[in-house]
């Protein structure tokens, strides 16, 4: 069955692809899930990761894949049409340096997919909560894992900048989380930490908001940043 990701995916998909770019570049290409979608519509499509087995595994699908991170990109200046984050931002490290460097491999524009909250709805309040919690864990594991990066904290590192415009869409499809399989999932986590008494309590307290207020699958935000 279709989740509600693919949706995100589309729009994002037709967003990169509606300025016909002849080359692309992916910063965090991971297992593909971006790149698959656009397959064979540009003339040149290639991904950078750190990850030494998502880029081999590329590679043994036919993709240019290279291992690198986001800070330091090994291309030239204006290489690319566009250059692509797909649900990648909250994992780089150093956004500002790695949005940067996207803005000098591009030649025309930056387009970015992530996950996004709805603050202002109390059933994606929690939500958000359930996420930063399961994000600390991952800290703790030794995990870059940020909390997703708010409209302006996207933009923040190129705001300085003239001649840069930009535009963004938030989209939500209302979509209610299962709270059983939540607490399943939550206390799985919880393992890998031993059963921390603090992270024990937090996680309670998130549940008990999520049965009084509700829990909704995340958002997403499609963003462009043009040179
Ligand atoms: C959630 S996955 C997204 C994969 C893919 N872009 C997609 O849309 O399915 C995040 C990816 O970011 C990569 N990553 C983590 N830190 C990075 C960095 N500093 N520079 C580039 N990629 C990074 C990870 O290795 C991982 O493959």
């Amino acid at each position: 069955m279709a989740d509600i990701f693919d949706n995100y995916r589309d729009e994002f998909r037709a967003r990169v692809l509606g300025g016909r770019p002849r080359t692309l570049l992916e910063i965090g290409s991971g297992d593909g899930g971006f790149l698959k979608t656009v397959k064979g519509e540009v003339e040149r499509l290639c991904g950078i990761d750190p990850d030494a087995q998502n880029v081999s595994n590329l590679r043994a699908e036919g993709f240019e894949a290279i291992q690198g991170s986001a800070e330091k990109l090994p291309f030239a200046d204006g290489e690319f049409d566009v250059v692509v984050f797909s649900f990648t931002p909250h994992h780089i490290a150093d956004w500002a340096a790695g949005l940067n460097e996207a803005m000098r491999v591009a030649r025309h524009s930056v387009e970015i997919l992530d996950v996004w909250y709805d603050d202002t709805i109390a059933d994606q309040r929690t939500a958000h909560a359930l996420d930063r919690w399961l994000k600390t864990i991952d800290r703790r594991m030794g995990m870059v894992h940020n909390d997703t990066l708010s409209p302006g904290a996207l933009l923040e590192p190129v705001m300085g900048r003239r001649n840069v415009t930009f535009d963004y869409a938030c989209r939500r499809i209302a979509s209610p989380l299962n709270i059983e399989e939540t607490m399943a999932e939550g206390h799985a986590k919880l393992a890998k930490v031993d059963n921390d008494p603090a992270l024990a309590a937090e996680f309670e307290q998130i549940i008990s908001a999520a049965r009084r207020e509700g829990m909704t699958d995340e958002g997403a935000i499609l963003m462009t940043i043009e040179k």
